[in-house]
């Protein structure tokens, strides 16, 4: 009875945490880090009982940045009526504008850099204090290999893993390097010691997240494990658990690891390799390090030893410069490569970066708008020959719940990463199903279990 007291009196007098994510998957799960961090007096709720609201935000495009800033407007006049409410903001956009958004938006209590969600705490405590409270200080060694993530909005099946934090490659038109600091990689052992506690948890799709973890390396006793070697022990750990990474740069996508995802089942047949461009000149600009000539090897090798591969991209339209002939040579490149999805943006200038210091952002806004349209015309038509070629085909299926369009129907994912609606028959969430597919959209396969 007292025992029962007692968590009833800790469970009462937690507080109430609303997480908003934006941006990308590192965010996801850099928000369960956060929740775990501060798990101690707070519990996750719905935004109309929280007693503290964060944003994890993201800086890569402007218009990430200015949804943002509207929020915050929206989230001022929700603090004025409820007493005790305090806002922090966290991420890239904390780290990019520092201190001066404290300034800048009324609403802020506090705001916290990608390295200083162990300092959360305080900064809360400080915040209620009435002090300027921010961190964003950037670390070449934090990973939070210790902390493990509460996973607070999940289907119970797919889960991020981050396995190391921060980017070295200076992209000319990226942010990232600047606000999320240099290449770290994680302690390999507390990598797998949390992809355990998944598949304990009964997860069954687990993803291995960086900013670009093929260059994941941990040296331990002169002994070196590359990102071939770890997804390997991965995979290892269970047959039935499915494990994807992302995202990969082309200059870093080897043989081995190739060879490595073609040998084991439970390692996805999906491959997201950004090109951003496909013009040499472009390329050169972006400081990409390959040509286009390369990535199309890449491309070959990936199809020669993994023939059922899906391959998706990222790609920048209208970049510094970029003339007519460049802008075909990217529409040639999707042709030729037959991508399977794609990202696409407009090009954002980015402060502090190599290419807002050196480069003209000279191609105009409607310019910009038309090719990213051809772009995304071109993708959907790929998108759509390729379902189509799956028209026949069987596929291996992790069932991941109810369809939303229809009771009698399920959802779930191939390998390669597509969705696929089927009839229910009676398979269940979480089993694996064999499906034979009849009919697609662009964005979707249809079937039948076999
Ligand atoms: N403008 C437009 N797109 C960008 N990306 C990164 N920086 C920019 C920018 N300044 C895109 C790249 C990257 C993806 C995550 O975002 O395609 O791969
Ligand atoms: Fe940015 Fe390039 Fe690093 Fe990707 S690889 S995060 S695009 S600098």
């Amino acid at each position: 009875m007292q025992r029962f007291f007692i968590l009833f009196n800790q469970i009462y007098r937690m507080k109430k945490l609303y997480i908003e994510t934006y941006g990308c998957q590192m965010n996801v799960a850099d928000s369960e880090v956060v929740a775990s961090i501060l798990s101690e007096d707070y519990t996750i709720s719905e935004i109309k009982e929280a007693d503290l609201i964060l944003l994890n935000t993201c800086s890569v495009r402007d218009n990430a940045e200015l949804r943002i800033r509207k929020r915050l407007r929206e989230l001022g006049a929700l603090k004025k009526r409820k007493l005790g409410l305090q806002i922090g903001l966290l991420g890239c956009m904390a780290e990019r504008i520092k201190e001066k958004l404290l300034k800048e938006e009324a609403a802020l209590d506090f705001i916290a850099g990608p390295d200083a969600y162990r300092e959360l705490p305080q900064l809360i405590e400080e915040a209620s204090g009435g002090q300027i409270a921010f961190n964003v200080e950037l670390s070449k060694t934090e990973t939070y290999d210790d902390i493990d993530p509460v996973r607070y909005d999940t289907n119970g099946l797919s889960a991020f893993i981050s396995i190391m934090r921060g980017c070295n490659n200076f992209c000319s038109y990226c942010v990232v390097p600047y606000t999320r600091g240099r290449e770290r990689s994680r302690e390999p052992q507390s990598i797998l010691n949390e992809a355990n506690i998944l598949i304990e948890n009964g997860f069954k799709d687990i993803t291995l997240l960086g900013q670009n973890v093929n260059s994941y390396q941990w040296n331990e006793d002169g002994i070196l494990l590359n990102f071939a070697g770890l997804i390997e022990k991965v995979a290892l750990l269970s047959p039935l658990v499915r494990v994807r990474f992302a995202t990969s740069h082309p200059k870093d996508i080897s043989d081995e690891l190739i060879e490595t995802i073609a040998q084991y089942d439970n390692i996805c047949s999906y491959i997201h390799l950004p090109f951003q461009a496909g013009s040499n000149n472009m390329l050169k600009k972006m400081n990409r390090s390959y040509t286009r000539e390369y990535y199309l090897e890449r491309i070959k090798t990936i199809r020669r030893i993994i023939p059922d591969c899906a391959i998706t991209t990222d790609i920048i339209a209208g970049f510094c410069g970029e003339t007519e002939t460049d802008h075909q040579e990217t529409l040639a490149l999707m042709k030729e490569v037959g991508f399977d999805a794609a990202y696409m943006f407009k090009y954002s200038v980015r402060e502090g970066t190599m290419a807002q210091k050196h480069f003209a952002d000279d191609v105009p806004e409607e310019v910009k708008s038309r090719r990213l349209e051809e772009i995304i015309a071109l993708q959907q038509e790929l998108s759509l020959r390729s379902n189509k070629a799956d028209i026949g085909k069987e596929f291996e299926v992790l069932v991941e719940g109810a369809s939303k369009r229809s009771k009698e129907h399920h959802f779930g994912r191939t390998s390669q990463n597509k969705v696929v609606i089927f009839p229910k028959m009676n398979s269940g969430k979480g089993d694996y199903v064999r499906v034979k597919i009849t009919d697609c959209t662009a964005a979707t396969l249809k079937g039948k279990i076999i």
